[in-house]
Formats: C-alpha cells, sequence, structure tokens
C-alpha cells in the first residue's frame, strides 16, 4: 500500500476516534506502535447489539508474543461493555489469522470469493466470522 493511501487511512480512523463512532487500541513499545485493533459498534438500530471487529495488526517484530490474543481480548471486553453481544470480523482466507480466530471461539459463516483486490494484481477470498459474546 502506498504510504499516502495508508497515512490518509489513519487519519480517517482517527477522525473516526474522535467523532466517537469507533474505539482502537494501540499497543506501545520504545520505537512506537506495535499493535493495533479497532471496535466498530454497529449504528444501526437493529445493530445495536453488535459490533464488528476490525484491523487487528501485530508488528512482524512483535509477533508471536501473544499481543493478538491480548489486543483480541480488550476488544471483546469493551464490546461486553458497551453492551454488544454479537461480533463479526473478516479476514483474508488461509492467513494466520484465520486460525487463530478460530482458536479463540469464533465461528466461521462463510467464504467470499474474489472479495479484496490485492496490490501486487489478483484477488483474495475473505471468510466471515462471528462470536456471541
Ligand atoms: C495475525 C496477527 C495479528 C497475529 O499477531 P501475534 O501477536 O503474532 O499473535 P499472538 O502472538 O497473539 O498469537 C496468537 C496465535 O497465533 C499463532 N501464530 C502467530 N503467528 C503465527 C504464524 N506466523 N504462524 C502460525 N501461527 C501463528 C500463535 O502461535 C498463537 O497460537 P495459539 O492460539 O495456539 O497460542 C499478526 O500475524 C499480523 O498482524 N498479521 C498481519 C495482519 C493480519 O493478518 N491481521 C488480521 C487481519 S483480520
Amino acid at each position: 500500500m502506498p504510504a499516502g493511501e495508508a497515512e490518509a487511512y489513519w487519519r480517517g480512523a482517527a477522525e473516526a476516534v474522535a467523532a466517537g463512532d469507533i474505539l482502537l487500541w494501540a499497543i506501545l513499545d520504545d520505537d512506537g506502535p506495535v499493535g493495533t485493533i479497532q471496535l466498530h459498534p454497529v449504528g444501526k438500530p437493529n445493530g445495536a447489539h453488535r459490533a464488528e471487529v476490525a484491523k487487528l495488526m501485530v508488528h512482524p517484530r512483535a509477533r508471536g508474543r501473544g499481543l493478538a490474543k491480548q489486543l483480541m481480548a480488550v476488544a471483546e471486553q469493551a464490546a461486553r461493555d458497551l453492551g454488544r453481544r454479537l461480533l463479526v470480523l473478516d479476514t483474508v482466507e488461509g492467513g494466520v489469522a484465520d486460525g487463530l480466530y478460530r482458536r479463540l471461539g469464533w465461528t466461521e459463516a462463510g467464504r467470499i470469493p474474489d472479495f479484496a483486490l490485492k496490490s501486487g494484481g489478483g484477488s483474495e477470498a475473505t471468510v466471515v466470522f462471528w462470536k456471541a459474546i
């Protein structure tokens, strides 16, 4: 992803946090952010019990230390505190996160082929998961 595109994304995310539309957590070490996760509570009346978990990412230098699990636990607790009892997320098929979510109690709802375009060309499938909390 071009740096400008990434920066625009994160500025938009910061505005959404400031507006109270999403919650975002980051883990920092001495060199900067090493992990992040977002919770997007659904704003529609029929989704007042539901939230989406998004953008779970851990920097390569900090992987394998349980940070992803910690971030997910924080997001889940925040969802409970907000009275949300159903979580959804999607992730690229076959990635590390796919297996991680299954071990953390998420259930696969289904697979959508050709979902996301890759920067180098082609596309990849996504897997949609849900979890009752
Ligand atoms: C997926 C990701 C968030 C995992 O972060 P992490 O902090 O390394 O994960 P944790 O240390 O909490 O490990 C969680 C589990 O995943 C396993 N795991 C982590 N990296 C792994 C790897 N490269 N291969 C296989 N298993 C791996 C751990 O062994 C652990 O397994 P366990 O549940 O049996 O204990 C990180 O690899 C990442 O940011 N990947 C790129 C972005 C991405 O795919 N995000 C998800 C988008 S929805």
